[in-house]
């Protein structure tokens, strides 16, 4: 036997000495772990279950699109109102910029959004990006995705900031923008009345408060006030007459807009008014209109020559006595706040403008 051999036949015996004998006796580090050894054979096959019964076919699930063919299908609807709506002042004129707090809640799409949420009267910061009054302000596009979608914003009855309530159906809606911004009533108690503001008079947009009478200065006179809100039972307030059957996309409608061009002049649109007025040739129903214009105009020069009244329809800031203020008031706030020549509360505005010529004069 070589030596070498010899060495290691003695390595090996002394191996398995070491494993025989107690483990403390040979504490060498542990060896790293082997390779795996090779699969097993594999098992017999076991038997076959019993075949199960074939279930019943699913309903058909809904197409990825079926929610947004409620709306954008091959009908012309949502194009006819779009384009009525770009027509609108809404959509093609709206004072958007107008983005400050106390601004964007009725000039701006997310201002609006905000104080719906908040109920506050201004919003908590300026508006970044301003959007224009769009189909998601009023309406709540694009969240359902269904029909449900065309519910409004809210109809929820308006709080004005001159403290009456608005409670017109669906017009609600409008009223929450379309109110005198804290213009409350003046007190003119005393003989005389500082006028501090070219604006003196409601602003802007004070038409939901003619409609319900409120924020006139009622000055006595010979023609008596009882009783004379004309359209407060017109159910749905401004849509009855603002928004009946459209004239393509020049009034009613999305346009919001009450007439239309016909070649060359302006008509009336008289849809909304039919239901009650029966068939009319047009606004100036039994002459009122006529009779208020020319109150206005009998107003305007009064005010003018008592120098109260600018030829641009501004307040002259000054003192003044203090029915000449009032029918300052009023007159401001029918002829180029309302615009609607009376129409919004007829006999009311007729009723008050003849007592402001009166005390005038
Ligand atoms: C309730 C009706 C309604 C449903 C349902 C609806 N949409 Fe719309 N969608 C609108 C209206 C309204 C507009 C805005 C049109 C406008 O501004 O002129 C709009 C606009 C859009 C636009 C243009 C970009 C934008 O946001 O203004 C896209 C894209 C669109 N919709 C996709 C869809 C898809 C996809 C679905 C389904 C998952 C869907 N819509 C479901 C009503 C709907
Ligand atoms: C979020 C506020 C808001 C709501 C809600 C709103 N409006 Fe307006 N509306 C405005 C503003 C602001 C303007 C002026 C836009 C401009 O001149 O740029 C305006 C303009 C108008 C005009 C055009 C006035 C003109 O000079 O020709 C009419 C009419 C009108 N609105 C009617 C309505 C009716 C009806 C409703 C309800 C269906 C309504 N608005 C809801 C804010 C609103
Ligand atoms: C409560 C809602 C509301 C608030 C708040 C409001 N506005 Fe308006 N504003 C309107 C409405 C509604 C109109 C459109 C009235 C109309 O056409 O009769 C309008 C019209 C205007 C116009 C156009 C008037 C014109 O003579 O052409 C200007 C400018 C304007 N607002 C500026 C402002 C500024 C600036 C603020 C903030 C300091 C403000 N508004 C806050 C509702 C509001
Ligand atoms: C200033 C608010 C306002 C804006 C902006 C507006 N709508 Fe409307 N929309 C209304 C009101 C109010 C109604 C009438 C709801 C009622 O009669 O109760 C209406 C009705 C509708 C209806 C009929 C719903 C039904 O169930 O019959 C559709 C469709 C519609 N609007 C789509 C649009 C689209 C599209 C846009 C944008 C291009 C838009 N609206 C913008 C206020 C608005
Ligand atoms: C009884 C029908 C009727 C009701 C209700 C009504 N309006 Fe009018 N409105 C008119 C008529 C008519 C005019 C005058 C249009 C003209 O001669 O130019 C007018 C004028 C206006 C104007 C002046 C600008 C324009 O379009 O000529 C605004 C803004 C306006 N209305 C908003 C409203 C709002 C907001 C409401 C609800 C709070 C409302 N209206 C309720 C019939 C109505
Ligand atoms: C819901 C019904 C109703 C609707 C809709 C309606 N009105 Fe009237 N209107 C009345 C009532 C009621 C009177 C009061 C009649 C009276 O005082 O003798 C009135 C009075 C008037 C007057 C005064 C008439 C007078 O003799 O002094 C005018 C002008 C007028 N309406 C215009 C309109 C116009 C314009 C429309 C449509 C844009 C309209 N109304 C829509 C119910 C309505």
């Amino acid at each position: 036997m070589k030596l070498t051999a010899m060495l290691r036949a003695f390595g090996g015996m002394l191996l398995i000495a070491c494993l025989a004998f107690t483990l403390s006796a040979c504490e060498g580090e542990e060896g790293p772990e082997g390779p795996q050894g090779p699969a097993g054979p594999q098992g017999p096959q076991g038997e076959q279950g019993e075949k199960g019964d074939p279930g019943t076919d699913g309903e058909d699930g809904e197409a990825g699109t079926a929610g947004c063919v409620q709306c954008h299908d091959v009908s012309a609807t949502v194009k006819a109102i779009a384009v009525q709506y770009e027509a609108s002042k809404h959509g093609s004129g709206m004072t958007f910029e107008r983005n400050g707090t106390s601004c964007a809640p009725c000039h701006t799409h997310q201002g609006f959004v905000e104080v719906l949420e908040t109920g506050q009267g201004s919003t908590a910061a300026s508006i970044m990006n301003p959007a224009p009054v769009n189909c998601r302000t009023c309406h709540n596009i694009h969240v359902n995705y269904d029909q449900s979608d065309y519910s409004l914003a809210t109809s929820d009855p308006v709080t004005m900031f001159t403290g009456e309530t608005y409670d017109m159906g669906s017009s609600n809606l409008c009223a929450n923008c379309h109110q005198p911004r804290s213009a409350d009533l003046p007190e003119i108690d005393g003989p005389d009345f500082e006028v501090t503001s070219v604006r003196f008079g409601p602003h802007h947009g004070p038409q939901s408060s003619l409609l319900i009478g409120a924020s006139l200065i009622k000055l006595p006179g010979s023609v008596s006030y009882s009783s004379m809100n004309s359209h407060e039972n017109v159910d749905d307030g401004c849509l009855t007459c603002h928004m009946a059957e459209a004239y393509g996309a020049q009034s009613g409608g999305h346009t919001f807009s009450m007439g239309y061009d016909y070649h060359g002049h302006t008509v009336g649109n008289t849809a909304g008014c039919e239901s009650c007025h029966g068939e009319i040739e047009d606004f100036d129903i039994n002459g009122a209109v006529t009779e208020i214009e020319g109150y206005l105009a009998q107003l305007k020069a009064l005010l003018e020559a008592e120098g109260c009244l600018d030829e641009e329809g501004y307040a002259v800031p000054g003192t003044y006595g203090a029915n000449l203020a009032a029918a300052l008031w009023n007159y401001r706030y029918i002829a180029l706040e309302d615009r609607s020549m009376g129409i919004h509360n007829p006999r009311l505005v007729k009723a008050v403008l003849q007592n402001s010529i009166e005390a005038v004069q």
